[in-house]
């Protein structure tokens, strides 16, 4: 068998060349990295359960019409997506007060955001991925005005789905980040939701408990990690499966 052509290596998943063009495939490794790389650990079962978690959040937004670069699940590791130019921007959308803003306008994790707020960041490791204006996505042409459109009102409508649909299951959407590409259809150019959407890339609590389903309890050293995101997929429906793939690799 011909060895994979690897794309990309980032902090939590790698990126290889498909197996059609246009096509890439997204492996999620069991690294977290938190604090700009600062805080690196390895744990065993997240990136089984975020490829899962991921799957199932892309697989319902696009059948509520939002465009996604999800094509399908290989196995356990990882999917097929669509090759995009990634648009170097990191959204991150917020319902409830924690983490970056708390610190910037010094407000108490927790509290309730008059409305959701959407921040961009640019994406750049070297820089720490500082915040931005609309205005700087624009001006330095990281996207276009329209694309800057397509990417709140999409960024909106997948909070208002992701709310309701973790609220469903008693959990709290306080923040999330998400990613955009470009992806090339002859002459069209169309913006999609691309990376993944999983307990890495959101803050999720218990509504009842406030107790932290996320990345929080590896940054703050809470313990439990791949317990909570295994809980969040219990909660979703996806554990089962999950949870037997799981065994399956241990035993390999
Ligand atoms: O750290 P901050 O409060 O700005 O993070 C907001 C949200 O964006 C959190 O859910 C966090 O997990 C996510 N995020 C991310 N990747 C980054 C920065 C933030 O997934 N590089």
């Amino acid at each position: 068998m011909a060895r994979r052509k690897k794309i990309y290596e980032g902090k939590a998943k790698i990126l290889y060349e498909g197996p059609e063009p246009g096509t890439i495939v997204q492996y999620f490794k069991d690294d977290a990295t938190a604090f700009n790389n600062k805080k690196k650990a390895t744990l065993e079962g997240k990136g089984v359960l975020n490829n899962r978690i991921s799957e199932f959040v892309m697989v319902n937004l696009g059948r509520m019409g939002v465009p996604t670069h999800f094509i399908r699940r290989l196995n356990m590791r990882e999917q097929l997506c669509r090759e995009v130019e990634i648009i170097p921007v990191e959204v991150i959308c917020r319902n409830v007060a924690a983490g970056s803003i708390c610190q910037r306008l010094g407000i108490e994790e927790g509290e309730p955001l008059p409305r959701s707020i959407v921040e961009f960041c640019y994406k750049n490791d070297a820089l720490g991925d500082p915040l931005v204006a609309e205005e700087h996505v624009t001006a330095f042409s990281w996207a276009t005005t329209q694309e800057l459109d397509d990417i709140i009102s999409l960024t909106l409508r997948i909070n208002d789905f992701l709310s309701g649909m973790f609220a469903a299951v008693g959990i709290r959407l306080v923040d999330f980040k998400l990613e955009f590409g470009r992806l090339y259809e002859g002459d069209m150019v169309r913006t999609v939701l691309a990376d993944e959407i999983s307990p890495d890339s959101c803050r999720l609590w218990d509504i009842e408990t406030n107790e932290k389903l996320d990345k929080d309890r590896f940054r703050r050293d809470l313990g439990n990690v791949t317990e909570a995101y295994a809980e969040v997929a219990r909660r979703l429906g996806i554990m089962r499966e999950t949870q037997r793939a799981a065994n399956d690799e241990s035993d390999l």
